[in-house]
């Protein structure tokens, strides 16, 4: 399993692959959010374009520290549509070519997802709470590559369930990512999951023994795990996510026309309260930095 951390901060990344190299380990790459470039520019109040200008300014800052892939989240709130994505999807992955577009898991992110693939960026779905959600994500992606006949990108796109706001709200989040890579298996086994939102050495332990190709995680968290937390140990009084099927009709969608009518019919519930609530947290904390 390869490790990412989750900051937007260039000196945090410098000290866990420091410490992370001191174990005799990789610091493989990034994920960044809206919260967190924000909470590295709080403060500050400046125009939209000076904070994109410094997100990407960061962005670059932290692919010189990591090897591998760092994802740059596009600015979406519940009435962005898919084509300011697309824009900025295309635009984000002109910075680097070890840049990951992360999309949002909702409709419109989905329409943004099928340009984005076409031109063969690779992507991060987030915001992701639901087998509902990894299946389309899958789906989606099956889809495409027949379609579209894509050929190989330079890393398959990334599955980011997030684990730790499920443990919040008393479901057993790593249930998401078990029940999730068997969906990934049925479908499209190429795709990478990302285990997102750790909040323990415990998850990096689970992730790491149900097969996640990859985990992000805060600074602190690494600590604790390099410190030397290396077994399970079930102290959680958590709710068990039961392992959800899709049935035969949604298996057999073969278009993209037909998986966005799926969508908008709702046969495929992607809806999630905590994708939306995520949604409206991250454009808050962007927005807090722009001045009116
Ligand atoms: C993932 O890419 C996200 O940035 C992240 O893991 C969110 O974690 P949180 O729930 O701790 O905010």
């Amino acid at each position: 399993m390869k490790f990412l951390l989750d900051s937007g901060d260039p000196d945090e990344y410098r000290e866990i692959a420091a410490l992370a190299t001191e174990k005799g380990r990789e610091l493989w790459g990034a994920t960044t959010n809206p919260s967190l470039i924000a909470k590295k520019l709080a403060g500050q109040k400046i125009s939209k374009d000076e904070a994109f200008a410094l997100q990407k300014k960061i962005v670059l800052e932290i692919l010189e520290i990591v090897p591998g892939a760092v994802s740059a989240e596009v600015y979406a709130d519940a009435s962005t549509p898919a084509e300011a994505m697309i824009a900025q999807g295309r635009d984000i992955a002109t910075w680097h070519d070890r840049i990951v577009v992360k999309l949002p898991t909702t409709l419109e992110g989905f329409i943004a997802r099928t340009e984005l693939r076409k031109e063969n960026i690779v992507t991060n779905n987030t915001l992701v709470f639901s087998q509902q959600q990894i299946f389309a994500i899958c789906l989606h992606e099956q889809i495409v590559t027949k379609q579209f006949a894509l050929e190989g990108s330079k890393w398959p796109s990334f599955i980011s369930p997030f684990v730790g706001r499920l443990d919040d709200i008393g479901l057993q989040g790593i249930d998401l990512v078990a029940n999730g890579m068997k969906i990934k298996k049925l479908l499209t086994p190429e795709l990478w999951m990302l285990e997102a939102s750790a909040r323990t050495a415990q998850h990096i332990l689970e992730g790491e023994e149900l097969g996640s190709e990859l985990i992000t995680a805060p600074g602190k968290v690494y600590k604790e795990f390099f410190q030397g937390a290396t077994s399970i140990i079930d102290q959680k009084q958590l709710q068990t996510i039961p392992y959800w099927e899709p049935d035969e009709e949604l298996l057999k969608i073969e278009t993209v026309e037909g998986f966005i009518q799926a969508l908008t019919s709702g046969i495929l519930d992607i809806h999630h309260d905590l994708t939306e609530k995520g949604l409206i947290r991250f454009a808050e904390d962007w927005n807090s930095l722009i001045a009116s």
